[in-house]
């Protein structure tokens, strides 16, 4: 009879599945869905281990623009879907301001697993930022990704998704909404995580920086345009 690892509380890796090895790349595959069910398994990084579940990105495979945010939050980790949160849904509000269909846009994060600590007192769970390391060990499944859906636009949602893709100096206060050059995509672009906009004092600077985030987007919006013959709703 099996039995669990006392030390771990767990049954030997053998029963759960294959392990990943930090060096695994994903499979070399452009199927979205098989690309889902080999990260669902993914310990590249200790993440998993606090994590409910691996939160891969959605959206179709013909998506023209790729938003890239940090990591899943609380409610995306237990529901198992990436911006379907507080922060998914100011994400939602600027797309529909700013013209851009839902359809064309794939949603994902560049880390897949949400990282977190207990509150002090009570049962929330805190967000913690992810290292580099942690977004380094996630990278191959973000590369998948954007092989698979070849995004004509990728927009990078704060900090930790533009130097995790850009480079550690990138700073998204100076160069938020400005073109950046890169492999990743024919335009790169970045700007604040919505989850920002969230934390504003007051709702005078919430509604201006909301204001400023669906500018950024309509820059999106425009390059879309520019790029594909796909409609836009505005
Ligand atoms: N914040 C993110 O960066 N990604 C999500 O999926 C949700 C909140």
């Amino acid at each position: 009879m099996r039995s669990r690892n006392p030390s771990t509380d767990r049954y030997p890796l053998d029963h759960c599945g294959p392990r990943r090895a930090p060096t695994d790349p994903a499979p070399h595959t452009t199927n979205l869905a098989k690309l889902r069910d080999a990260a669902a398994i993914c310990q590249a990084c200790d993440l998993w281990k606090n994590a409910t579940q691996t939160v891969f990105g959605e959206g179709k495979t013909a998506a023209t623009v790729m938003f890239v945010g940090e990591q899943p939050g609380d409610q995306e980790d237990r529901k198992g879907h990436p911006f379907v949160g507080p922060a998914g849904r100011i994400l939602d509000q600027a797309l529909a301001e700013a013209g851009i269909e839902r359809t064309a846009v794939y949603v994902t994060n560049v880390v897949k697993h949400f990282k977190w600590s207990p509150a002090e007192r009570g049962k929330r769970r805190i967000h913690k930022k992810p290292r580099y390391s942690e977004i380094q060990a996630c990278r191959p499944w973000l590369d998948a990704e954007l092989n698979a859906v070849k995004p004509q636009v990728l927009v990078c949602l704060g900090a930790s998704a533009a130097q995790g893709l850009l480079g550690r100096d990138f700073r998204v206060t100076q160069q938020r909404g400005k073109l950046i050059e890169s492999s990743l995509a024919p335009y790169v672009m970045a700007t604040v995580h919505p989850s920002s906009i969230l934390r504003a004092q007051d709702d005078q600077s919430r509604h201006s920086q909301m204001q400023a985030f669906v500018q950024d987007l309509k820059q999106v919006a425009r390059l879309l345009r520019a790029s594909t013959q796909l409609p836009l709703s505005a």
